[in-house]
Parts: C-alpha cells; structure tokens; sequence
C-alpha cells in the first residue's frame, strides 16, 4: 500500500512537471528535453562518491513493487503512530503560528530541554540543553553530521559487522578508511534457535583493529540488522579499547526502547569514563513509530559537539521546527508515564515482541531458521538448507547467494526480506551469504498476509 502510493506520487509528479515544461517548452522536443544528457569533458563525479554509487535497496524496492510482495523488507511501521503523538502533530501545526517559521539553527529550544533532561537522567550525566545536545534530520542526519565533523582524510573507523550500511560509504565520503570487525557466531546446542546473544566480539581480534590511526568506533546497539543488545561485559570491552587509544565511540541507539525478552538496553555513555569521548545518536522516528518525522538527535561533550555544530550550521541549518515542536510534546508525555505501564517506551516493545514470536513460530513452518533478535525492528534468518538444496538459483556469477534468495522468494513466494551480506563489507560478504533479514515491526494485518504466504510455501513443499 504505502510503495504504490509512493509510486502513484511520483507518477503524478512527473505528469505535473510534464504539463508545465509543455507549457514553458512550447515548440520544442519534450521528449528530448526531458533525457537529455549533460556531456561534459570535465569528470562530473566528486572523488568522494567513487565506490559508494550504488545503492541494494533501489533493486529489492522495485522489484517488490513490480511483483505485488508482503513487504517485510524496510524498516518502518505500517501502522498507525500513538494517538498522543499524532494529536501533538496536529497541535504543532494549528497552534502557534510562529512554528512555521525557522526556529533556533541546533534545536528548538523545548525539544533541547526535554531532550538534556530525559537523558540527563538515563545517562547519568548534567547535560546541558544548549552545549550537549543537537537536533538533526533524523538519526541518518545525526550520523553524517558525526562523521564529518570528526573523521579525517585517512583516518581508521573502526566498524562492527554486521552494520547499517551506511556507516562505512559515510566513512569514506569523509575521506576515512573503515575497518571492519565481525561478531562471531557460537550456536548454543541446548537452544532449538540460535539467539542474536550468540554473535559475540572477539576481544583478541577486536583489540587488533585498534592502531594510531583509529578516530572513532561505531556502535550500534540493538543492532540492525541482527537485533544484537550489546551486554554491559561487551560495552565494557569495547570502552576500555576506546580510552586506552583515545578513541571517540559513535553510538547508535535509535532502537534504545525495543528491547525483548526482559534485555536491558545500556547506553555505552553511562559507562565510567566514556560520556566525554562518546556521541549517542536517537531517532524520534524509531521513538514514537513516526520515522517519516526525520527528526534525530545527538548527546555528547561540548568538545566534541561544537565541531557537530560547524557542520550542521554550513549544511542543514535547521530543521523543521514543527516536528520538533511534537517530538518535543511526546517526550514530555513520555517523562510523565516513565517506567509506568502506561507508558509506551513500556506498552510498544510488548506488542513488537508479541509481532517477532508471531513472525518466528511462521517462518519455521517453511524451514526458515530464524535467530532470535533480542531487539531492534528486525531478525536475521538463516537459509543454509535452501542453499544446499538449491544452490544454483539465477542471478550474476558474483551475485551473493542471499541476494539472489531474495529474488527468487520476491519473484515465487510473494515475500520480500533483505540479504543479510550488504550489512558486510566486500571482502566478509561471501561469508556470510546465508541469511535474510525480516522486519516484524509491521501490522496483524501484514502478518497475515505473510502467514497466507507461508502456508502457500508450506503446501508446496508437501505437494
Ligand atoms: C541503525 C539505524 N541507525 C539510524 C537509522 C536512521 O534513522 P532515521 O530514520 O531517524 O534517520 C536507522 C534507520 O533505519 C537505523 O536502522
């Protein structure tokens, strides 16, 4: 539904530019004028997009479109948000007038507050709502502005796999050099499935990576796409690297509130020693399910944060206020209900989960292994049985198989998912080219057409 709206918009987007370049063009070759080609002698590419100019999810979006699949692909919910955060939409863009305007360049100042004062708490630390926190388009927004406020032409970021694949063309667009680390996987026997516990840092490996070179570390927990909730023993391993080689540690915690399974989510901030050296990154959109809000944040030091702002105040500038003037209003919900179970940091990840054991119990129907994701919006599935029995589905000579696993199940099962190995690197990806991920973050009535799916899967395999 929301991809053939999203198609339907920009079909009615390229029939209105159509309509008024006629108008404007009148005489001359619409066609030829809409595909012209700029050709010039000049290398038109800056050199920071080589290596970086290709993008998985255009092909697995189309391709879901076109087949009419149960997208269990991106992650984003397909329901509606909480009635308080719609209302403290509605009451942003009808109340004061002056929230249409540009309001203060790193953060309405409400939203700061609220911000400096609900993790203040949660972090341990005097936060102060001018100095320490800034307000970015979304968490993606957030990131950017980390790396190029920090990372320097050849410096080291260390990276760990499997990783949101934005981090490492965000490293290199800076000039940096990613160097990549991989959780290992040691299955428990006395499990039926493994769990996303299961996919440990190697201490020993994980201290090699660490040279003079190394700027930042970037961490992501829960981690997409695994659901990995990193423990307090692992946070602790990875800050003990970061201040003995004086390392800035990225955080990622935009999935901080959904965590299963009684997990606790610790914020590597909260650690001794590391707020001074670390940025922690939060999301409204994965907050409040309102990821089309694009309002993210970062908390840190001043020192690091006013090299944040430079970046911030000579490219986006501001953000749009009234956004943040309702991301501002949930929060101060949020902190009235905090730890209550009315609230919906406590009400949320209880359904989500109920949605992951639902997704679990159908993808075994089919002979899917699923790992059990101890947070975040999604799990990894492992497909080593299809492989071995049919490892010769069509795609290019190099194609990973899981990327040509995901075509095949989009194109003969109506099922869209994402090939786990474009959360690795070149070189790892062939390691790891048996899994999919699936997004569970979705509506009963999408689980049940998946459910329709997998029984249509199931009835063919017993045919
Ligand atoms: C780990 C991670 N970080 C950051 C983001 C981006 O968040 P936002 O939508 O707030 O830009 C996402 C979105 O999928 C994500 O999964």
């Amino acid at each position: 539904m929301a991809l053939g709206g999203m198609f339907r918009n920009a079909a009615a987007t390229y029939l209105h530019l159509v309509g008024s370049l006629q108008r404007k063009k009148a005489g001359a070759s619409l066609t030829r004028y809409l595909h012209q080609t700029l050709t010039m002698r000049k290398r038109l590419q800056a050199r920071r997009l080589d290596r970086i100019d290709h993008n998985p999810w255009v092909v697995f979006t189309k391709l879901a479109s076109e087949c009419d699949a149960v997208n269990l692909g991106q992650g984003f919910p397909d329901f509606p948000p909480p009635d308080f955060a719609v209302e403290a939409f509605q009451q942003a863009i009808s109340g004061d007038f002056m929230l249409n305007q540009y309001t203060r360049a790193f953060g309405y100042p409400p939203l700061t507050k609220i911000l400096a004062s609900f993790f203040g708490k949660l972090l341990g630390q005097e936060i102060d709502p001018f100095e320490n926190v800034l307000v970015t388009v979304g968490a993606y927004g957030a990131l950017f502005t980390a790396f190029q406020a920090l990372v320097d032409e050849g410096d080291e970021v260390i990276i760990i796999e499997p990783s949101f694949d934005c981090y490492e063309p965000m490293t290199l667009m800076a000039g940096g050099r990613p160097v990549f680390v991989s959780l290992k996987l040691t299955p428990t026997k006395d499990r039926e499935l493994d769990s996303s516990s299961d996919w440990q840092l190697d201490p020993t490996e994980l201290a090699s990576k660490f040279t003079s070179r190394t700027k930042a570390l970037i961490l992501n927990t829960p981690n997409n796409p695994l659901g990995k909730v990193f423990s307090k023993a692992e946070l602790e391993l990875v800050a003990s690297l970061c201040q003995q080689h004086d390392v800035v540690c990225i955080s990622d915690e935009v999935y901080q509130w959904l965590v299963y399974d009684g997990c606790q989510h610790i914020s590597i901030a909260s650690l001794p020693g590391m707020w001074e050296r670390t940025l922690t990154i939060g999301s409204a959109g994965k907050t409040f399910s309102v990821t089309g809000w694009k309002v993210g944040w970062v908390l840190g030091p001043n020192s690091l944060m006013k090299h944040l702002r430079t970046v911030h105040q000579n490219s986006i500038f501001h953000c749009p206020t009234q956004s943040q003037a309702a991301v501002a209003q949930s929060f101060q919900r949020e902190q009235l209900h905090f730890g209550q179970p009315s609230s919906y940091f406590v009400q949320f990840p209880q359904a989500v989960q109920r949605k992951r054991d639902h997704m679990i119990r159908s993808l075994q129907s089919v002979g899917l292994r699923p790992v059990i994701s101890q947070g975040s919006y999604f799990l990894i599935t492992d497909i080593s049985d299809f492989k071995r029995r049919m490892p010769d589905l069509p795609g290019a000579v190099d194609e990973p198989y899981d990327s040509r696993f995901v075509k095949w199940m989009i194109k003969n099962k109506g099922l869209v998912a994402i090939p786990v190995s474009v959360f690795y690197s070149q070189s790892h990806q062939k390691h790891f080219d048996h899994y999919i991920r699936f997004c569970f973050v979705k509506d009963e009535s999408t689980l049940q057409a998946m459910d329709k799916k997998l029984q249509e899967w199931k009835d063919e395999l017993g045919a």
